[in-house]
């Protein structure tokens, strides 16, 4: 019996956050150049986006690129970009096939006019799809989403839209890039490292979170569903006692 089947369909996570990393030690491991790495965690996204939207998970979330990712070598940002490009293209009609529904999330005007244009075509193209909610996060970075969430709601208790003593959790997640969507339930991040590097800082408060020293392009749908099963055992507890939730 595979993981896939000891799922508790009833208590899936309803949002998966990743965090996909271990690209370049990958490659790195091999004597291969950081974006033969990339090119093998696309396949990853493609099983784990197939293995999230064959059991029935609302939303999957997933840190392509941070804002802070800018700062890596030109030759390896552009490498991404353009891998971003052929990847969306290619993957089109299996979203579609899946009946995925593609986001994005994060600074998109910073994204090189292709891949910006791609990227907006590609979600156009899924929007009514009405399965899995895949989003990417692209030039994201979790402090100026909240930043620029707080700028919205100045700006309209500047102009007498709201009140001070109005603003709630409620009004705070409708500024946020994730509005509309469940907070993540389950956040995982691979490749071993123990941080969250600024990613839905605020969405996360209540994730069970799930590190895996398996690098990206070695983690697949099987890893997934040991992710889930892992979450499905915890007690979720929100603050409250074991009698309490129980
Ligand atoms: C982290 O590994 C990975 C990235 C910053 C890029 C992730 C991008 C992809 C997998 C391409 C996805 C494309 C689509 C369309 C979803 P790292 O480079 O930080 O690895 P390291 O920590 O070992 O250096």
């Amino acid at each position: 019996m595979g993981y896939k089947d000891k799922i508790d369909l009833l208590k899936l996570p309803k949002h998966i956050a990743i965090i996909m990393d271990g690209n370049g030690r990958w490659a790195k491991d091999k004597g291969k150049l950081r974006i033969f790495g990339h090119h093998n965690g696309v396949l990853s996204v493609r099983d784990v986006v197939e293995g999230a939207a064959e059991l029935g998970v609302g939303y999957l979330t997933l840190y392509t690129f941070s804002s802070e990712n800018w700062n890596r070598p030109k030759l390896e940002v552009m490498a991404i970009m353009e891998l971003m490009v052929s990847t969306i293209h290619k993957e089109i009609d299996r979203l579609m096939k899946n009946n995925v529904c593609l986001k994005a999330i994060g600074d998109l005007d910073m994204l090189p006019g292709k891949c910006h244009d791609e990227l907006m075509s590609a979600i156009n193209k899924t929007a009514a799809n009405t399965g899995l909610v895949l989003t990417l996060a692209l030039s994201y970075s979790s402090r100026r989403e909240i930043l620029q969430a707080v700028k919205q709601i100045a700006g309209k208790v500047q102009n007498g839209e709201l009140k001070i003593d109005d603003i709630d959790e409620e009004i705070f997640e409708n500024n946020l890039y994730t509005t509309g969507m469940p907070n993540p339930e389950l956040l995982i991040r691979t490749s071993g490292e123990y941080r969250i590097s600024n990613y839905l800082l605020w969405q996360i408060a209540y994730a069970e979170l799930y590190f895996t020293p398996k690098l990206w392009p070695d983690f697949r749908k099987e890893d997934l569903y040991a992710a889930i099963l892992d979450y499905q055992k915890r007690e979720r507890r929100f603050g409250m006692t074991s009698e309490q939730v129980n």
